[in-house]
C-alpha cells in the first residue's frame, strides 16, 4: 500500500496538470471562436471551388467590434453575430442571421445595443446578453425592441411604430406630468421619469403597473386608469424609449422621421384645411392643393413654408416654425392628399368650416408669432404671475368676447394698456400691456381678435 502513494501521487498531478492544459485551451478557444468557425463553414459553402473554400475557412479568428462615440459605446455582438448585413445568411440559423432593415440604421454607425440592450462588450453568451448580475439592460424581449426607436426618433409617427405614438398621446392626454417631471417638467408626487427606460427596463412590471398600480405598488397614489391591455402596452413602450441618454447630433437629426402619417397629423394639427381646400374640399383663402407638387419642387415648397413672403411677395400664408424633417413630411402628405383627406379632416372638426376659419387660423399663428403667448400663454389661458395688479395674474383671453366689442380690442391691443394696481402704495406690477401699433399689421389685428372670438366657450359644449 505504501509503496503505490507515489504512483498516487503521480497520476494525481497528471490529472491536475490535463486539467490545467485543457483550461488555457479553452481561454485560447473560447466560445466566440467557435461560433466563428461555424459561420466561415457556413460561407465557404457558398464558394464555387475548393481552392476559395479553404481560403474562407482560413480567415483567422478575430474579436469585432464597433466604437460608437456618439452613443457612448463599444459593441461587440457581431463577433457572434456575424451575418447582420449579409443578406445571403437569411436563411442561416442564429446568431448568424442576415437582420432585416439593417440598411436604415447600418452596424457600423449604429451598433447592437442602443435598439437590444445587452452588454456590448462581453463575447461570451450570458455577459453580451445581459443576463448577469449587476447589469440593468438586458436584451429585450422581442417584441418590445421597437420600444427603442422612441430614443432617437422623439417625435412623430415612425413607420412600423404605433404604439409609441399612441403611448406619447396618452401621455400628453392624461394629466401624467402633473405628479411625475419627464425632462424637468413636471411635478413631484410620483418619480422623475426622465431616466425610466434604463432604470425601469422590465416591461411586465411596467405593463401590470399600468393595469393596476395597487395591485404592484400596494399604497401607490398613483389612480387606476382602467387602461386596455393594449393601452398598458402603448405606455410601456414609451417609457421604455425614456432612456434620458445623450446621443451625438447625427442620431437624433431625424428625431421626426418625414412620413406620409406624420405630414396628415401635422397638416390636421395646423388647421391647414382653414385656407386650402384639397380637390374642393375646405376653404378657398388660398390656392386648392390638388396637384401642388406639379406646380412648385420640394425646394420652393420647404422655403415656402420657412418663409412664404421670401418666395410669394405679399402672401398671406403664415410662416411656419417647423423643422426640416416636419416640412419633408408636410411635403410628402401634400404629394397623396386628395379630396378625401380633405373630408375626413373636415368631419373630425368639433364645429364646422366658416369662411372666418382662415382669419382665426392666420390670428392664432400672429398671437403666437409675436409673442402674446409669452405673457398670455397658449391658448390664452394666462396665468403668469403679475405681482400688484388686479387680480394678480396676467389675465386670460378666453373671455373677452365677453366684455368688449370687436373693435374696441383692436384699440386696445393697438394702444396697449398699463394694468391698475391692485395696491396704489405698492410698486407697479412688472408686466404690463405693451402697444402694438406698428409691429402688427392691421389685418393681424384684425385676425388675432377673430382668434380670441373663437376662443369664447361654446354654449353647446356638454359640460
Ligand atoms: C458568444 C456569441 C454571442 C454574442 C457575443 C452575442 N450573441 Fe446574441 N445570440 C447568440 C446566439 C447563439 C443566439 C441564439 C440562441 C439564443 O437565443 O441564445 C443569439 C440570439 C440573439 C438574439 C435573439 C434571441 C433573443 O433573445 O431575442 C438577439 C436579439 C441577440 N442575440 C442580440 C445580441 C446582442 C445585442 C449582442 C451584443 C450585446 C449579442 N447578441 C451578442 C450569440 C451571441
Ligand atoms: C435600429 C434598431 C436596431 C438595431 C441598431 C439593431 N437591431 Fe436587431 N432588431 C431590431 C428589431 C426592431 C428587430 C425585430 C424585432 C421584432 O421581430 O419585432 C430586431 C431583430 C433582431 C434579431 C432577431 C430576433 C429574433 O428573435 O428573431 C437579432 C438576432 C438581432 N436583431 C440582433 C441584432 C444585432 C446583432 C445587431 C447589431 C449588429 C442589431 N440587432 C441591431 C432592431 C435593431
Ligand atoms: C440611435 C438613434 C436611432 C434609433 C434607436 C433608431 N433610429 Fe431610425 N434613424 C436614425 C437616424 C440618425 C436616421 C437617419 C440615417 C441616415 O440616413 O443617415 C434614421 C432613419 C430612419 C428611417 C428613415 C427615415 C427617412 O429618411 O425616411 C426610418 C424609417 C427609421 N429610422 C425608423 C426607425 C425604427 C423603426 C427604429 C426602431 C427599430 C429606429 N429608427 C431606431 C436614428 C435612430
Ligand atoms: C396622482 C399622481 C399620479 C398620476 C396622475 C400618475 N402617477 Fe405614476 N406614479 C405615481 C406615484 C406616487 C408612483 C410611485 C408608486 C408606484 O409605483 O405606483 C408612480 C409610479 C409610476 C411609474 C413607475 C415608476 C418607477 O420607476 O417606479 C410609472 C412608469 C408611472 N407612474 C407612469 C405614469 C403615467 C404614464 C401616468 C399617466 C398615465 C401616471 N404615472 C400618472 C403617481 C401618479
Ligand atoms: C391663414 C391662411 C393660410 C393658412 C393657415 C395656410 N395657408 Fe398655405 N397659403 C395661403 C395663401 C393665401 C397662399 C397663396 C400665397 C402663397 O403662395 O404664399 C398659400 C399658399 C400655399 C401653398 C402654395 C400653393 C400653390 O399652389 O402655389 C402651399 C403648398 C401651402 N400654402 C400649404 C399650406 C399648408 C401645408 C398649410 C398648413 C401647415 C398652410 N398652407 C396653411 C394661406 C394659408
Ligand atoms: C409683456 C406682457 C404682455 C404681452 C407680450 C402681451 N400682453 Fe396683452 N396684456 C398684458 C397685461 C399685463 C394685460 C392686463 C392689462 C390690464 O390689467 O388691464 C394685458 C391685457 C390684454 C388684453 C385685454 C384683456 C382684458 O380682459 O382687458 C388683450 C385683448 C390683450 N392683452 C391682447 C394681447 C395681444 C393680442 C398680444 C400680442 C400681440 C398681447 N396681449 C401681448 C400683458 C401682455
Amino acid at each position: 500500500m505504501k509503496d503505490r502513494m507515489p504512483l498516487y501521487f503521480f497520476l494525481s498531478s497528471m490529472l491536475v496538470m490535463v486539467l490545467f492544459l485543457a483550461a488555457i485551451v479553452q481561454a485560447t478557444r473560447p466560445p466566440w471562436k467557435n461560433y466563428q468557425g461555424r459561420f466561415y463553414q457556413l460561407e465557404a459553402q457558398q464558394e464555387p471551388n475548393a481552392a476559395a473554400k479553404s481560403a474562407v475557412l482560413k480567415t483567422p479568428a478575430t474579436i469585432n467590434q464597433i466604437i460608437l462615440p456618439g452613443l457612448h459605446r463599444v459593441d461587440r455582438c457581431t463577433t457572434c453575430h456575424m451575418g447582420v448585413d449579409d443578406p445571403t445568411m437569411k436563411k442561416a440559423p442564429q446568431p448568424f442571421t442576415y437582420h432585416a432593415n439593417v440598411a436604415l440604421h447600418p452596424p457600423s454607425k449604429f451598433g447592437c445595443t442602443v435598439c437590444h440592450g445587452g452588454q456590448g462588450l462581453g463575447t461570451e453568451l450570458k455577459d453580451a446578453h445581459g443576463d448577469v448580475e449587476h447589469w440593468e439592460q438586458p436584451l429585450l424581449p422581442r417584441s418590445y425592441v421597437r420600444a427603442s426607436c422612441g430614443q432617437c426618433h422623439t417625435r412623430g409617427d415612425i413607420p412600423g411604430v404605433p404604439e409609441l405614438t399612441e403611448g406619447r398621446r396618452l401621455f400628453d392626454t392624461h394629466g401624467c406630468r402633473g405628479c411625475h417631471k419627464l425632462s424637468g417638467i413636471g411635478g413631484t408626487i410620483g418619480p422623475d421619469l426622465t431616466h425610466e427606460g434604463s432604470t425601469r427596463r422590465d416591461p411586465l412590471w411596467l405593463e401590470q403597473h399600468f393595469l393596476n398600480p395597487q395591485k404592484v405598488s400596494p399604497t401607490s397614489a398613483m389612480p387606476n386608469y382602467k387602461f386596455t391591455a393594449e393601452q398598458a402596452k402603448d405606455l410601456t413602450f414609451y417609457m421604455l424609449s425614456l432612456t434620458g441618454e445623450e446621443m451625438g447630433s447625427y442620431y437624433t437629426s431625424k428625431s421626426v422621421i418625414p412620413s406620409v402619417t406624420y405630414g396628415r397629423q401635422l397638416f390636421a394639427e395646423k388647421n391647414c384645411i382653414s385656407c386650402h381646400a384639397i380637390g374642393g374640399a375646405g376653404n378657398k383663402t388660398g390656392p386648392d392643393l390638388a396637384g401642388v407638387m406639379d406646380r412648385h419642387t420640394a425646394d420652393w415648397l420647404d422655403e415656402h413654408f420657412v418663409s412664404p413672403t421670401l418666395v410669394v411677395p405679399n402672401s398671406t400664408m403664415p410662416a411656419y416654425d417647423l423643422d426640416p424633417n416636419a416640412r419633408a413630411a408636410l411635403i410628402r402628405f401634400m404629394g397623396t392628399a386628395t379630396a378625401a383627406d380633405a373630408q375626413t379632416f373636415l368631419a373630425g372638426r368639433t364645429s364646422p368650416l366658416t369662411a372666418q376659419d382662415s382669419a382665426v387660423e392666420a390670428g392664432k399663428m400672429a398671437f403666437e408669432h409675436y409673442g402674446c403667448v409669452g405673457c398670455h400663454g397658449i391658448g390664452a389661458v394666462g396665468g403668469l404671475p403679475n405681482p400688484n395688479s388686479q387680480g394678480g395674474q396676467v389675465p386670460s383671453l378666453i373671455h373677452v368676447a365677453d366684455d368688449y366689442k370687436k373693435g374696441e380690442v383692436e384699440a386696445l391691443i393697438k394702444k396697449g394698456k398699463m394694468p391698475p394696481l391692485a395696491d396704489p402704495k405698492k410698486p407697479a406690477p412688472p408686466l404690463y400691456m405693451p402697444s402694438w401699433k406698428g409691429t402688427v399689421n392691421d389685418e393681424d389685428v384684425k385676425n388675432i381678435v377673430e382668434y380670441l372670438w373663437s376662443l369664447r366657450p361654446k354654449e353647446t359644449s356638454t359640460w
